[in-house]
């Protein structure tokens, strides 16, 4: 399974590129404006600067939501970098850019993934990856995880080639259960990479290792 960040700090993508882990990137233009980027050419210039840090496929989100927009915006995102994919979102307009920049051989991800039905059809119309929402949809009491599932069942029955990138994963268990149920990708916070490290036991473990080396050392 791939592990994307989702973020567009450069700091803690650097961190997590660091660990050695990461092979990709997501960004949204809620991220954007978390890190305060705004203005084409700001927004431009974090995007080539995430694609210095990481050599993995970063996805760039589209603003535009009619066609012509979005064949532009992504047209000049895809331009950036080799490793740029061209983020859509799951609309009507979205499908037919997907279908245009599929046939061009640019990568996509259809974000904004709430059904099965639409992770179909953008897997029809050739997305590289569908980025179903996890965490989203548990907060109204749907179950994210059964989504993931359900997906992989319909892309394995047909053979499709499209990717599933469990996106809006919050936490460790998530990112376990996507493992279990076979998403390709998953896209998490750093906190949520790295919670995957700690367990009392092996911090434990570790402590009574180095006391017993001290002793035995005489130190
Ligand atoms: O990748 C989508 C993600 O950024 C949304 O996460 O936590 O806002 O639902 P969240």
């Amino acid at each position: 399974m791939k592990f994307f960040i989702d973020t567009a700090n450069l700091a803690e993508i650097k961190e997590a590129y660091d660990l050695g882990v990461l092979d990709g990137v997501t960004t949204n233009p809620s991220l954007m404006a978390k890190e305060n980027i705004s203005g084409q050419e700001n927004v431009i210039n974090h995007y080539k600067a995430i694609c210095d840090i990481v050599d993995g496929d970063i996805s760039a989100e589209v603003i535009a939501t009619d066609y012509e927009g979005m064949i532009a915006e992504g047209l000049a995102l895809a331009a950036l970098h080799p490793n740029i994919v061209v983020k859509i979102p799951m609309i009507k307009d979205g499908i037919k850019a997907i279908k245009y920049f599929s046939g061009k051989g640019i990568k996509t991800n259809c974000t904004l993934i709430f059904s099965a039905g639409q992770a179909l059809l953008a897997a029809k119309a050739g997305a590289t990856y569908v980025s179903p929402f996890v965490g989203r949809l548990d907060d109204i009491s749907m179950d994210g995880m059964k989504l993931i599932e359900q997906i992989r069942l319909i892309f394995d029955n047909y053979g499709f080639e499209t990717e599933i990138l469990a996106a809006s994963v919050r936490n460790p268990i998530h990112i376990l259960k996507c493992a279990e149920v076979g998403s390709d990708v998953i896209t998490a916070p750093l906190s949520a990479i790295l919670a995957l490290l700690n367990h009392p036991l092996t911090d434990s473990g570790l402590a009574k290792f180095l006391a017993d080396h001290k002793k035995s050392a005489g130190l």
